[in-house]
């Protein structure tokens, strides 16, 4: 099967860990998992972006170096995504030599193409961004960063500019003509209309006297390489491509092109464009999608630290350490849709985990287990004959298994969990209805109470195993109770056929998988 290469963004490490970040990399996670189930090659990266005006700022003002700074952030990183069970094969820091060589290799082959020259440039910069703004936009955002509402800055440079401008008529025609290139497709159109609108040639070095924080231009020492041609590459550099003659060389070439880049709306632009236009330049193949997802808010606001709504990284742990990482993996990824805006709230937090997990699933296993262990010793029983009372578990069980590729090709993680909360609740609904407890009671019964327990347990089964990527812990948790754990090298697909559960699998009345919240 082919393999498939996910990123998430890198993230600056002028700032602690967030919600937004968790948010990229759980997704990004989510579907790392989701494939590896099924049986493919998985490459999976994430990282810090490390250089630029926004670090050493940074630094500054914590009365650090931005290598101090860098140094001390990226391993927080690190350790929030430790805690959220993130399966990433790789995290690169654009600081790492392995990083530095291969852009300078990169700049290197596009001036060797006559993709780059040297001009001048005056213009509006916005520091917060890293991006110089075009003179017409800087009046109507009235001088001020459309993102962070901070005055523009006038810069005048000697600079090296990459030819973006002359890439754009293949780059609309790509888009264009791949509809799953940009996403979502409202995102896409708006990218496409934006480009029609004419674009410049991109400025891709700073003055090294005015921000030596960067790495070197090749073959020009008084320029570093701009932070997002820097940043970008990371996602071929990590790949061990251009090959520099190092030990990383064509390491995991074989991912490239990426399967996803995920990102926020916020960065789309460098991704739908800068970046694709590079790649095009130095006649590599592109990504194949590049997915722009929405924003949190905090309570019904923008997320602030002066608000007191920051979703930081002690308070994902907060709640990590109240519920579990995996319900916070679970909220995240079905609160919102993807590629909306969503509002994170604790009382909804409480509300989905009571209703969905602790009552849901939670409440199904613990009810089907309690009922082999006290009806059948523990010992999954056999089922007996089929009655049409249990063709509509089995029916939403098996719109479950015969969709969820669909839905993470897709990248649908909310509908992909509504399947499962779909079929959580048929199945509770299912033992409602059949009222094994009053079953158990007449001996007569007993084949009938046999049918009846299996289909819960082998549609709990089913939820568990699709649980498994956005809930690791939980899933495999769910399964032992079960008395099944994950078959060796069996895939998620062939998992998902109904009657895989074998009768005499021995159930526990296991801890509690989600215990209720008051
Ligand atoms: N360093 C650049 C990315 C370079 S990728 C080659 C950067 N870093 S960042 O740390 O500022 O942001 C990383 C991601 O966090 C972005 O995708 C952004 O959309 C996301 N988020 C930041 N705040 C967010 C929310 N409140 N909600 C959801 N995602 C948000 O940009």
């Amino acid at each position: 099967m082919k393999s498939f290469y996910v990123t998430t963004p890198i993230y600056y490490v002028n700032d602690v860990p967030h919600i937004g970040h968790s948010y990229t990399t759980i997704a990004a996670d989510v579907l790392g998992r989701f494939w590896r189930a099924c049986g493919r090659d998985v490459r999976f990266l994430t990282g810090t972006d490390e250089h630029g005006i926004k670090i050493v700022k940074a630094a500054a003002e914590k009365q650090t170096t931005p290598r101090e700074l860098a140094d001390s952030v990226h391993v927080q990183f690190k350790e929030l995504w430790r805690q959220l069970d993130i399966s990433n094969d790789d995290f690169i820091r654009t600081t790492e030599p392995r990083h530095e060589k291969r852009v300078q290799r990169i700049v290197a082959d596009m001036a060797a193409r006559d993709e780059v020259y040297k001009g001048k440039y005056e213009g509006w910069y916005d520091e917060g961004q890293e991006e110089y703004v075009t003179e017409s936009a800087a009046r109507e955002q009235e001088f001020k960063s459309a993102i962070n509402g901070r005055p523009l800055v006038r810069y005048s440079e000697e600079n090296w500019f990459f030819r973006l401008a002359k890439w754009v008529p293949a780059l609309i025609k790509h888009t264009e003509a791949d509809p799953r290139f940009i996403q979502p497709d409202a995102r896409r159109n708006e990218v496409l209309s934006k480009l029609k609108l004419g674009v410049e040639d991109l400025c891709i070095s700073r003055n090294v006297a005015k921000l030596p924080w960067g790495i070197a231009m090749p073959n020009d020492p008084q320029h570093v390489i701009y932070v997002w041609v820097d940043a970008l590459s990371n996602y071929l550099t990590a790949c061990g491509l251009p090959e520099i003659g190092d030990e990383f060389d064509r390491r995991a070439e074989k991912y490239w092109p990426a399967d996803v880049h995920l990102i926020g709306k916020d960065i789309l632009w460098f991704h739908a464009v800068y970046w694709p236009c590079i790649l095009l330049a130095l006649g590599r193949p592109l990504p194949r999608c590049v997915y722009a997802h929405g924003w949190w808010t905090s309570e019904g606001k923008k997320m602030s630290k002066t608000l007191g709504n920051f979703i930081s990284r002690e308070v994902i742990a907060e709640i990590c350490d109240q519920y579990s990482p995996d319900a916070f993996r679970y909220f995240l990824l079905r609160a919102m849709t993807f590629g909306q805006d969503g509002d994170f709230s604790r009382d909804m937090f409480k509300q989905r985990y009571n209703v969905e997990l602790a009552n849901g699933v939670g409440n199904l296993l613990s009810r089907t287990t309690n009922m082999v262990d006290k009806y059948f010793d523990g010992l999954l029983p056999a089922p007996g004959e089929a009655e049409p009372r249990d063709d509509h578990v089995r029916k939403v069980a098996a719109d479950l298994a015969g969709s969820v590729v669909g839905l993470m090709e897709a990248l649908e993680f909310h509908a992909y969990l509504e399947k499962i909360a779909a079929l959580t609740a048929a199945t509770n609904k299912y033992i409602d209805d059949t009222a094994p407890f009053k079953l158990a009671k007449d001996p007569a019964q007993k084949p009938r109470l046999a049918t009846v327990l299996y289909n819960c347990a082998e549609a709990l089964r089913l939820i568990l195993i699709h649980l498994c990527p956005v809930m690791p812990s939980a899933g495999r948790a769910g399964l032992e109770q079960l008395g099944w754990p994950w078959p060796q090298g069996k895939t998620l697909i062939e998992l998902g056929n109904w009657g895989l559960l074998p009768a005499g699998a021995k159930t526990t009345k296991g801890q509690a998988l989600f215990p209720r919240k008051e």
